[in-house]
């Protein structure tokens, strides 16, 4: 263990000296948080680190993992970009390394709990936004029926065939917070507020979050959330953030550049970046945008079906939950096989669209990679976290299929390694024996 710290210390060290940051101590004393007997690629035990405890995010990176792939790059990078923050990761690592990063997310709630991450603020402000908000909700009064008019119907009691995710009081009280939080005038205290709420929304409900969705409590119907809770948690989690802020708000890097929406339009926004680290979704239908369905509607990111529909839309094609056009022209040997076995499989999958839906998941990440390929300098690295899926027995090898579309638009194979210690925490969506790769290309 000691000989580990040591070793993590120096690597920092060696980093940092690079990068030329200023500010080691606070770099070494964030990454000092990290679980050091665990395989540094896992993200098991970085849900409990300062920023990345504001909300647990399944399917984050560890940020040891990001340390790592930073040090493996020749050139001591100054910039970096992550078309799928999700939690914000990479974004939140490079500043505590003095990288300047630019990250995309088309969630909107996690796309505010990446900004309120990355964002600067002024504590007495936010003490004040905290005050306002406890006092505000305790006089608010919401109809959480007349408020909740275009979400799902299970959402608030009585629900739909005797199942419902909140009782009328707890939600009433949601959203007083949510209304008070909304009237802030300091838009950055607001934004880390409503965060935080939303890291309270899955605790208060009758449902966990599990595999590919969400699942009713076992003995949900005689668990009471009691009403007093909605303000236990909130304070609990500012109080958390606070100290957070505190301790590790002066990065060495305090700027960034978030770009809310769909990385396939909103990259071309981007500026030039040194290296590209990410993680997008895999294959393996995880709606990204079911999973986070209590934040999105509870906070009021979504009002009406149709603004759920246009989310679902905008999201890369790594699912078959919603009816969309999955039409595609990618083609590569390994891509062609891949399809052509499952479509003679079609009839055992649960979905017929799941071929084509595999092509449309290429289609989108190549024109990710297309625009990377403007932004990223030639020479620079573009590093991705993918993983394998399998559907009635036909895998899909998504770091081999990445390999060959890649040359075909300027991409040469630096190398592709196995994180197979990720597997048990990062985003399988319930399937525990597929691989995990670092696929690294070089911007030719
Ligand atoms: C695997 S997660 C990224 C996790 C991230 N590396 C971290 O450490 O938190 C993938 C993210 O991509 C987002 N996403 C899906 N489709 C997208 C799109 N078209 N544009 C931008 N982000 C998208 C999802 O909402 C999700 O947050």
């Amino acid at each position: 263990m000691e000989m580990l710290i040591e070793q993590l210390e120096t690597n920092i060290t060696a980093l940092t000296d690079r990068l030329g940051v200023g500010s080691k101590l606070l770099a070494k004393n964030w990454f000092a948080r990290h679980d050091f007997l665990s395989p540094p690629s896992t993200n098991q035990s970085t849900h409990d680190l300062p920023f990345q405890r504001w909300y647990r995010f399944k399917e984050a990176f560890a940020p040891r993992a990001v340390l790592d792939a930073i040090s493996s790059l020749d050139t001591a990078p100054s910039t970096c970009v992550d078309p799928f923050g999700g939690s914000g990761t990479t974004a939140l690592t490079a500043q505590f390394l003095g990288i300047r990063p630019t990250t995309i997310e088309v969630n909107p709630f996690l796309a505010d709990l990446i900004e309120a991450k990355l964002q600067l603020y002024n504590t007495e402000a936010l003490l004040t936004s905290f005050r306002q908000v406890v006092d505000d909700a305790s006089v608010i009064r919401v109809d959480p029926r007349e408020e909740l008019w275009g979400a799902p119907q299970t959402l608030i009691a009585p629900g739909v065939g005797g199942r419902w995710i909140y009782s009328v009081q707890v939600a009433e009280r949601i959203l007083a917070y949510r209304a008070a939080i909304d009237a802030l005038t300091d838009k950055a205290s607001a934004r880390l507020l409503r965060v935080l709420l939303g890291s309270t929304l899955v605790a208060l409900s009758n449902v966990v979050i599990s595999g590919k969705g969400r699942r009713y409590r076992s003995g949900w119907k005689n668990r009471v959330v009691p009403v007093s809770a909605v303000h236990r948690m909130f304070e609990a989690a500012f109080l958390n953030a606070v100290e957070d802020i505190v301790r590790f708000g002066r990065r060495p890097c305090t700027s960034y550049t978030l770009l809310r929406g769909d990385a396939r339009v909103a990259l071309a926004n981007a500026t030039t970046a040194d290296f590209a680290l990410f993680s997008p979704p895999y294959p393996n239908s995880f709606d990204y945008t079911d999973i986070y369905n209590l934040e999105l509607w509870m906070l009021g990111y979504l009002k009406t079906p149709v603004d759920n529909r246009e989310l679902r839309e905008a999201t890369l094609r790594s699912h078959v939950q919603i009816k969309r056009s999955f039409e595609a022209t990618s083609s590569s040997p390994s891509l062609d096989r891949t399809v052509a076995e499952l479509r003679s499989r079609r009839s055992e999958m649960w979905d017929k669209q799941i071929p084509e839906m595999v092509r449309a998941y290429f289609d989108d990440l190549i024109a990710v990679l297309g625009e990377l390929h403007r932004v990223v300098i030639p020479g620079g690295s573009v590093m991705m976290v993918v993983g394998d899926s399998r559907y009635a027995g036909v895998s899909i090898d998504v770091g081999k299929i990445l390999v060959e579309l890649g040359k075909g638009i300027g991409f040469d194979l630096s190398s592709l390694s196995s994180m197979r210690s990720m597997r048990s925490s990062a985003q399988q969506g319930g399937t525990y024996d597929l691989d995990e790769t670092l696929v690294h290309l070089i911007r030719a």
